[in-house]
């Protein structure tokens, strides 16, 4: 597939039941999405903006590649695993879930769509979903670095992104506490994982079996090692297929020196979050996540 990157790609900030979407997201996509035909051997990827997509991305790539890994990783990820609420990349200006429909199986594919906004069919079982979350510290500096490096993506400073970032309106891809605590809810459904960055940061290995296990590969030892091999953010980084500040097909719309795997870690919002802002941030999270058994690792 040639991928053709116009500034038409790129729709202005819109709302989608209530949820305000940014480039390159596309509304009709967006619309599309309830009613796309889900095939049992379908994969998304979920993952709040910022928290680890392309990440598992390149994982479920790998591990869904049969024969020549090397030749399958200099594939853009975006290609491999095509961000589904958007427009077609190959030049037909459709939405996304139009030209999927004929797609070959298996269709691996990237969402940042809450879980309510996913295809009716994924919900009630068919196809699987591997879902990432972050904690919400380094996620609003991660989508910060983001907003500024992409020219595309309409950014303000520092502070009026953290102000949108905490504005249930404004928030791009939904409010954190709505999206991150609903994809929570379904963790044990059959066809849902749930994973954390902070769990693949420590243990990428262990992640990656998870993850096979839970597509139903049986991979080798050596061919599991290989793909964590080609995981690990060194490798991303070096990867122009998996690295946006190094593909072409971004050139003319990335600002200089915009670095898309920029530091991978865990904590590196102490770096960029005032004192303030920080305890913002652990008000919200004292309020909104009472009740939720789910907890974040942010060191
Ligand atoms: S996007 O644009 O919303 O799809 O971004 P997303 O891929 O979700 O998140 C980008 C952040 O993930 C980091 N990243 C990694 N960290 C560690 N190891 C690996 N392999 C890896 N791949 C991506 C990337 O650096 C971004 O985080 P920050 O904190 O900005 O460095």
């Amino acid at each position: 597939m040639s991928v053709n990157i116009s500034p038409e790609s790129f729709s202005p900030p819109f709302h989608f039941k209530g949820v305000r979407f940014f480039p390159a997201a596309d509304r009709r996509a967006v619309e599309l999405a309830e009613s796309f035909e889900v095939r049992d051997d379908d994969v998304f990827v979920s993952a709040y903006a910022k928290s680890g997509t392309t990440w598992v991305q390149q994982i479920v790539s790998l591990l869904s590649t049969e024969g020549d890994l090397s030749e399958v990783n200099k594939v853009p990820i975006f290609v491999r695993v095509p961000w589904f609420e958007t427009m077609d990349m190959s030049g037909t200006g459709e939405p996304l879930p139009k030209i999927l429909k004929d797609a070959p199986s298996p269709r691996l594919l990237k969402t940042h769509l809450p879980y309510r906004l996913l295809p009716k069919d994924a919900r009630e079982g068919t196809g699987k979903i591997i879902y990432c979350a972050r904690n919400v510290k380094d996620v609003v500096v991660s989508w910060h670095k983001m907003r500024e490096g992409f020219k595309f993506i309409p950014s303000g400073t520092f502070d009026e992104n953290f102000q949108e970032f905490i504005n249930p309106e404004q928030a791009a891809f939904g409010f954190w506490w709505d999206v991150v605590p609903e994809y929570w809810r379904h963790k044990d459904d059959n066809n849902v994982l749930f994973l954390k960055f902070e769990d693949l940061k420590r243990d990428l290995r262990g992640n990656v079996v998870k993850i096979a296990n839970f597509l139903g590969k049986t991979l080798s030892d050596q061919r599991i090692d290989e793909v964590v091999a080609n995981c690990t953010f060194s490798a991303m980084k070096n990867n122009d297929a998996t690295n946006f500040s190094r593909d072409e097909a971004f050139k003319d719309h990335r600002k200089d020196g915009f670095e898309f795997m920029r530091k991978g870690k865990v904590g590196d919002w102490k770096n960029s979050l005032s004192p303030e802002q920080s305890k913002i941030l652990d008000d919200i999270n004292r309020e909104k996540m009472a009740g939720v058994d789910l907890s974040f690792e942010f060191e």
